[in-house]
């Protein structure tokens, strides 16, 4: 285990069990990355309270019974009674060198894997895919990939709204227009134009909308086999329009991830039984409703869930309980990670909440709403085109694709296949890594400009990080594969560099807890810029001695290899070159 802040750690708590007995092993070491040293820990100062001592001498006595010689020049107490690690250069440079070996890259495996349900995406079919849900996809997916990557069994779900009154509508459409019809293939390339030519016919056509009503009890009662057909064919194109969507984007969902609102219908009856029978659901204006305790509108009057509607229809709400008992009896889920808008919060606090009063959710498994900020547009409102109209996503994806081809132009003369290749990744890389970068639950302003460019902490900046390093194996004829080291540590700039390589388990398996995949961007940001600084203060090809070279070349691998896991997990693209 390379990295120091774990290993430290280890070290501290054998510590405190050595001079305080083995019931102290347990405290937090609280061993942090430190502004006055390379890691501080403070846990002598909770410890000082509890033992009613003075903070200065439990550091002091720490210190007499830390073993951590192999890993740095010896401790010092300072302040009230902080513990001061610097560690030793040879320490990082054998660790990093060890890095280069490790597939996993200093990453532990969860000591106790989870069966983690990462639910996200879910667009409505038949409807625009706008940049809310493209938001909620990319940081889902890089959920998913993280959470798998520290361990963990992962079951994407992708939500997919493909059920309710409007389907009626949409049924009956395809079935005028007929399904090989140009308007039937927008459902595959342009679903909000269908779901608008629909819509138009059944505000204008009365007997349209009247056909329309009798199709959704058709099917709902699901005895209509023309019907089914029907909606199988929606649903068919729908998969293809999420497929390409889903390429093109470097998602990882599959059809096979997709358990829409309708693969629970047969269960809401359940949902609204079980809650009457356990005293929870109660009549109110003629629809069933739940009121959890503690959940109130702004007239301090308690706000139900409401369960069936006084037509006797079933609600969203209802969907999602149902949901959540198949999650945890079905699917065994330990955790169920929402990625989701955060305007949708109230909903799932409330749900969760009957959920736990109905005894659905074991007390030992975590229900989370990873709630995601809006995509705004210049003027903090909702993002349009120029005309006004609201954003398709194929045309912001192209738009993308068509800035990134540009700016390219500029720096690089690059042939047909290969430019439009590299600016597929640039483009798509510069919006995926966009929505990533910022705290998944603040919005944030669409701004092309910013994206796109190659510096800050942006897509592109990245990307060409990585290209850059492969360039130098290149110039030097080598393979980055072949770079073993051994690292050598002399140089400020390497020692920092390769400090924060180390540090690339600890972050994964951080994100992977707290579901906040921004922390990863800014961690690869940190370690480009610091390679950065590594590469304009320590010539490495042209390095003073061949231990030197060897030594630079290898942490020249090591910092590709983060960057490349890291990009990797965050699910933006990577070219070859740029
Ligand atoms: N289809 C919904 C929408 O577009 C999102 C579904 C969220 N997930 C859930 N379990 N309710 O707003």
């Amino acid at each position: 285990m390379p990295d120091p802040q774990q290993v430290l750690t280890a070290r501290v708590r054998d510590a405190l069990a050595a001079a305080f007995g083995a019931d102290y092993a347990s405290a937090d070491p609280l061993v942090r990355p430190s502004a006055f040293a390379d890691f501080q820990s403070n846990a002598a100062l909770p410890l000082a309270r509890k033992l009613g001592r003075a903070p200065h001498d439990i550091a002091n006595e720490i210190v007499s019974h830390l073993d951590v010689e192999d890993i740095c020049v010896p401790p010092a107490v300072s302040g009230p009674g902080f513990v001061n690690f610097a560690l030793r250069d040879e320490w990082i440079a054998a660790a990093v060198t060890g890095l280069l070996d490790d597939p996993r890259l200093g990453t532990p495996l969860a000591g106790a894997p989870q069966v983690v349900v990462v639910e996200y995406s879910s667009p409505n079919i038949a409807k625009e895919m706008h940049v809310g849900h493209l938001r909620t996809t990319i940081v889902g997916d890089a959920i998913a990939r993280v959470t798998e990557f520290a361990g963990h069994h992962v079951m994407r779900d992708n939500h997919v709204g493909d059920w309710g009154t409007q389907f009626g509508m949409l049924i009956e459409y395809l079935f005028d227009v007929g399904e090989d019809s140009a308007e039937a293939q927008l459902l595959r390339t342009d679903p909000n134009t269908f779901y608008q030519g629909a819509r138009a016919r059944f505000d204008s056509d009365p007997d349209f909308a009247d056909r329309s009503r009798d199709r959704v009890v058709k099917l709902q009662s699901r005895n209509d086999p023309a019907t089914q057909l029907l909606w199988d064919e929606l649903m068919e194109l729908s998969r293809q329009y999420l497929r390409d969507t889903y390429a093109l984007l470097r998602v990882t969902l599959t059809d096979d991830d997709i358990r829409g609102e309708s693969f629970y219908n047969d269960m809401l009856g359940d949902v609204a039984g079980d809650l009457t029978d356990e005293g929870l659901a109660v009549l109110s204006d003629g629809a069933l409703c739940v009121f959890p305790p503690g959940f109130t509108g702004r007239d301090g009057s308690p706000l139900p869930v409401i369960i069936r509607k006084r037509d006797g229809g079933y609600n969203y709400s209802t969907t999602d309980l149902a949901t959540v008992r198949y999650r945890v009896d079905k699917i065994n889920c330990d955790r169920a990670i929402y990625v989701v808008g955060s305007e949708q919060a109230l909903h799932f606090r409330m749900i969760f909440a009957v959920a736990r009063l109905a005894g659905w959710i074991p007390g030992s498994t975590s229900f989370e709403h990873a709630q995601i900020g809006m995509v705004q547009g210049p003027d903090g409102g909702r993002l349009r085109t120029r005309e006004g109209g609201t954003v398709t996503l194929s045309s912001l994806l192209a738009e993308g694709i068509e800035r990134a081809r540009a700016i390219l132009n500029e720096i690089e003369t690059l042939e047909g296949e290969v430019r439009d290749a590299i600016a597929e990744d640039v483009g798509i890389g510069a919006i995926k890594y966009a929505d990533l970068s910022t705290a998944r639950d603040s919005a944030y302003i669409f701004d092309w400009d910013r994206m796109i460019s190659f510096r800050g902490n942006t897509g592109p900046y990245l990307q060409y990080a990585t290209t850059r390093i492969r360039s130098i194996f290149r110039k030097a004829g080598i393979d980055e594969a072949g770079a073993h080291g051994p690292v050598l540590v002399t140089a400020p700039a390497e020692r920092e560099l390769a400090l924060a390589l180390l540090g690339f388990g600890a972050v994964v398996t951080g994100v992977a807890e707290t579901a906040e995949p921004h922390r990863l961007c800014g961690y690869v940001f940190e370690v480009a810029s610091l390679f950065t600084a590594f590469y304009e203060q320590c010539p490495v090809l042209r390095a003073e001695d061949e231990a030197t070279r060897t030594s630079r070349l290898a942490l020249c691998a090591a910092t590709l290899r983060v960057l490349t896991a890291g990009l990797g997990l965050l699910g933006v693209p990577i070219p070859d070159r740029m």
